[in-house]
């Protein structure tokens, strides 16, 4: 496929545009499916959606049913949810608990490590010797792993180690397991929607701080008002703690970093402040992590690990999983994701943000979607097919890290440092990078 086509990537001219046709085309779309949902690592869940024997969840990678199952001896693995039998999807339902699973259609049946129990009528099935000598249990993904409880899988064997797939970035998946010792867990309580148009402009728009004030009026000033409404104490202690964002952040209200693979974040400068639920959990983190490292857990950050995954934390916590259904039409998966035992009242006022920023009822997930439907409307004009949207930040990135990602020793390819107005569009380069690169056909760099 000539990507260039799609992706006018000319850093020596100063130029970065993506075609309109990349949101919009049947044809990149099913190249999409098979070189980067079912051609490599792609997220499926967390370690504790699946936390005791037997316990399993389902997902898709790309158009494939997928199960992920933990067997009776506390073994995770992934499975693709179709009967070896005739194909039908196994599991039906998100999540459960089952010893056995036994296929609804003539009922052949697999334990919880996905081997073969019965096969109905067995004996009286005249069966081939070369069919009793094949296996019968559930195909296995090629490729499962975990990094930090977070769970990936890929269809294709010939994928780099996750490690290296996750390089760099996973320092910043560091910085979610490590708010608690005894890790993650999903908030109960998953929703599920869909929006009408290409998954894309989700990948993008957690990335998107430049949206920010045009898009979310309402809840600007929702949070004008809690500013107004808590103490000055409140507002003062904000920097109690930190003295080197204090000293070093002078103008700086955040920034950018580029990953290889296609993994971006943008962050924040919140302060150690009550404002954020993991307040009450400032001082040990200090003391088990370091400073450095304990004030980067209360910046604002938007993670996305290419292609699916993004974790955004800001007053709350979202854990989201994007997954593309056609051009115009992508499903999101979004959970409250909290650090294990944290106390009642951080849990409450988790929720209660979580509910008014991120939940599709609140007060910004809405705009957002909205603004994706629009750009999927206007992307019908092809008068000028090459889109705009990647130029902020262009003079201001530079290659490598910077004194902040130096504080939890992550090298990240590129960075900016941005002031409140600057907000980058140069980190979609990467997305659309590791994106050109897949859909020629090269393997994960
Ligand atoms: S398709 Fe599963 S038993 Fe026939
Ligand atoms: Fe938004």
């Amino acid at each position: 496929m000539d990507v260039t086509r799609y992706v006018d990537d000319r850093p020596e001219d100063g130029v970065f545009r993506v075609n309109r046709a990349i949101f919009t085309d049947q044809a990149v779309f099913e190249r999409e499916i098979e070189q980067i949902f079912e051609g490599g690592w792609v997220f499926l869940g967390i370690e504790s959606q699946a936390e005791n024997p037997h316990d399993f969840f389902t997902t898709t990678m790309g158009r494939v049913p997928v199960m992920v199952q933990r067997d009776g001896e506390g073994t995770l693995r992934g499975f693709v949810n179709s009967c070896p039998h005739k194909g039908a999807r196994l599991a039906q339902t998100r999540a459960g608990n089952a010893r056995l699973h036994v296929c609804p259609y003539h009922s052949w049946s697999f334990d919880s490590a996905g081997r073969s129990k019965a096969i109905k009528s067995h004996r009286a099935g005249c069966y081939s010797a070369a069919f009793e000598q094949t296996d019968h249990g559930l195909a296995a993904l090629p490729r499962f792993e975990a990094y930090r409880g977070f769970l990936f899988g890929s269809l294709a064997a010939d994928v780099m180690p996750l490690a290296d797939y996750l390089g760099e970035a996973a320092k910043l998946l560091d910085l979610v397991a490590d708010q608690s010792e005894e890790g993650l867990e999903l908030v109960p309580g998953q929703v599920t929607f869909t929006y009408e148009a290409n998954w894309k402009l989700q990948l993008e728009n957690c990335s998107d701080a430049y949206h920010f004030t045009s898009a979310h009026p309402s809840y600007i000033r929702v949070l004008e008002r809690r500013q107004q409404e808590m103490s000055a104490d409140v507002v003062a202690s904000v920097w109690e703690n930190s003295d080197y964002w204090k000293e070093e952040a002078q103008g700086v209200a955040g920034g950018s970093y580029s990953f290889a693979n296609g993994h971006v974040l943008n962050w924040g400068i919140f302060g150690i402040t009550p404002a954020i639920p993991l307040y009450e959990s400032a001082g040990a983190l200090a003391e088990r992590h370091g400073e450095g490292k304990r004030d980067w857990m209360f910046n604002m950050r938007n993670l996305t690990i290419f292609p699916n995954l993004q974790v955004a934390e800001n007053a709350s916590s979202q854990l989201r999983v994007i997954r593309p259904l056609a051009p115009g039409l992508t499903e999101m998966r979004t959970w409250c994701i909290a650090p294990k035992g944290e106390s009642a009242a951080a849990r409450r006022q988790r929720i209660r943000q979580y509910e008014d920023f991120f939940n599709p009822t609140g007060m910004a997930t809405p705009d957002d979607t909205v603004s994706y439907e629009n750009c999927q409307i206007g992307y019908a004009g092809t008068v000028e097919p090459w889109l705009q949207g990647y130029a902020r930040g262009m003079t201001a990135t530079v290659e490598g890290g910077n004194r902040f990602s130096d504080l939890i020793g992550m090298a990240p390819e590129r960075s900016v440092l941005a002031d409140a107005q600057l907000c980058d569009e140069t980190l979609f380069h990467s997305y659309y990078r590791a994106w050109a690169q897949r859909m020629a056909g090269e393997s994960e760099a």
